[in-house]
C-alpha cells in the first residue's frame, strides 16, 4: 500500500515536472501549415491615392515643420499626415479600396524626396480588414519610385514586397495628386 502511494507521488511529481517544463519555453521550430498558411501567393494590387491638401476636406494635413522649412526649396522639414482614400479608378468617386494612413516628411535638402511612413487599411472583397506596411522613400518629382512593403496584418501577414508609384496628375496651385499605385506582395 505505501509502496503504491510512493509509486504514484513519484508518477504525479514526474508529469507535473514535465508539464512545467513542456509549458515554459521562449522559442520553437514550427511549420506555416500550423498557422493555417499552405502555399506563398503573390498577388499584384492596382489601386489610385488621392491626397488632398487644399480642400473644405483636406485628406492630408501638415502638422510640424522647422523654422527653416519656409525657406528651403524642398520644404525639409515639414511633416504631413495622411488618410488618403484609394480607389480603383483615378476618379475619387469611382469604388473605395482603402485608405492609405500614416506620414511623409520631406527628408532631403537636395531634392524632393518624402520619408514615408504608412499603412494601406484595405476594404475591398477579401482584402477587407487587412493592412499593408509602407515604409521608403518617395522622389515624389520622379517618374516611378519604389517603396518596400515591409509587412501586414490579416490576409496580408508574413507579407512582402514593393509599392511602385506614379503621379497621376498633380496641381501645382493647391498641391493635391492622384498617384498610381502598384503594389507587388508575397503572402500565404
Ligand atoms: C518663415 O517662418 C518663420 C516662422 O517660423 C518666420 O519668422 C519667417 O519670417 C518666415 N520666412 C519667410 C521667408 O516666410
Ligand atoms: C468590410 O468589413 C466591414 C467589417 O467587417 C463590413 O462592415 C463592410 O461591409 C465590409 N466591406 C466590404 C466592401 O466587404
Ligand atoms: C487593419 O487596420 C484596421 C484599421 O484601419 C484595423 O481595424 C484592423 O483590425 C487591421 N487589421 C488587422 C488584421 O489587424
Amino acid at each position: 500500500m505505501a509502496r503504491n502511494l510512493l509509486i504514484l507521488s513519484i508518477l504525479l511529481l514526474f508529469s507535473a515536472l514535465t508539464a512545467s517544463e513542456s509549458d515554459q519555453y521562449f522559442s520553437k521550430k514550427i511549420s506555416p501549415s500550423s498557422l493555417g498558411h499552405k502555399k506563398e501567393k503573390l498577388t499584384h494590387l492596382h489601386f489610385y491615392f488621392h491626397d488632398i491638401i487644399t480642400a473644405k476636406n483636406p485628406t492630408a494635413v501638415q502638422v510640424a515643420e522647422a523654422a527653416m522649412t519656409n525657406t528651403s526649396s524642398t520644404l525639409f522639414g515639414a511633416v504631413f499626415i495622411m488618410d488618403d482614400p484609394l480607389t480603383v479608378a483615378p476618379e475619387l468617386t469611382s469604388k473605395m479600396v482603402g485608405r492609405a494612413q500614416g506620414i511623409y516628411a520631406s527628408a532631403s535638402q537636395s531634392d524632393l524626396g518624402l520619408l514615408m511612413v504608412l499603412n494601406f487599411a484595405f476594404m475591398e472583397g477579401k482584402f477587407n480588414g487587412s493592412n499593408l506596411s509602407v515604409l521608403g522613400r518617395n522622389a515624389a518629382l520622379s517618374g516611378i519610385r519604389e517603396m518596400p512593403i515591409v509587412g501586414g496584418s490579416g490576409v496580408f501577414r508574413f507579407s512582402r514586397g514593393y509599392a511602385q508609384a506614379k503621379t497621376h496628375t498633380f496641381d501645382i496651385k493647391t498641391g493635391n495628386a492622384v498617384v498610381e499605385y502598384n503594389v507587388y506582395v508575397f503572402h500565404y
